[in-house]
């Protein structure tokens, strides 16, 4: 998918629920990618770790690959790893469609940015909770996307941070064309302020894979997210 086929697929489904595939059953990849499209998302997060930038370790490029192979969904490939731009390349050719990475990781975002527009992948800047949005005022022209966290970058499961609602709003404010992402404690009992923020792609592990039923928990956060 093109990037301006991606930004323009999710600016026509939000808000819509992302399920970030942290916590799948990786034994049953194909059998979850398949009840997660039944169940109607506009597309998969995956979230890369590299036991440096953050203390936890998931998947590289392989496991984009294999999902890319898997589902036609647009694929939103979050990077929580040190010196992102040694590996731009090789995520882009693996089948993103969209590549985050965080401003902690790489305070001079721009040339990356670049490189991803260059790819014709569609490109976003994450902030951890403890960062102020002014960290990024300098390069949101380039971003398609904005992802900020509600908990620190890293593992699942953890509780929601609401400082990321006043950032979705400044960043809204800021760059009024970017598709603003949250991630991090999204559930029924969250979703509504943070659609209520402004966002528009919402981020959802543990909300979504803690249950037997994905589609139920899908549809639940779906009608929630639509009620004002
Ligand atoms: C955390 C990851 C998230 C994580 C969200 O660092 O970026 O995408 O999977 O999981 P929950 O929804 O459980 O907070
Ligand atoms: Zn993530």
């Amino acid at each position: 998918m093109s990037r301006l086929a991606f930004i323009e697929t999710l600016r026509q489904a939000a808000p819509a629920i992302l399920p970030s595939l942290l916590q799948c059953d990786f034994g049953n990849l194909q059998r979850d990618i398949r009840l997660l499209e039944e169940a109607g998302v506009p597309g998969l997060h995956l979230d890369v770790m590299d036991g440096d930038f953050v203390p936890n370790f998931t998947y590289g490029m392989t496991i984009v690959a294999a999902v890319r192979k898997l589902t036609k969904l647009p694929l939103d490939v979050h990077l929580m790893i040190s010196r992102p731009e040694r590996y731009l390349k090789q995520f882009c050719e693996a089948g993103a469609d969209c590549v985050t990475f965080h401003i902690e990781a790489q305070p001079e975002p721009r040339p990356l940015l670049e490189a991803l527009r260059q790819q014709d992948v569609a490109a976003g800047i994450v902030l951890n909770p403890g960062t102020p949005v002014e960290a990024i005022a300098n390069c949101l022209d380039l971003c398609d996307t904005v992802l900020v966290m509600s908990v620190e970058a890293g593992f699942g499961g953890q509780s929601f941070n609401p400082v990321a609602l006043e950032k979705l709003q400044q960043v809204r404010e800021m760059a009024p064309h970017v598709v603003l992402e949250i991630d991090g404690g999204v559930n029924d009992h969250t979703i509504q302020r943070c659609t209520q923020a402004g966002a528009q792609m919402l981020v959802v592990g543990s909300g979504i894979f803690a249950h037997a039923d994905y589609a139920q928990a899908v549809q639940t956060l779906q009608r929630l997210a639509h009620t004002p």
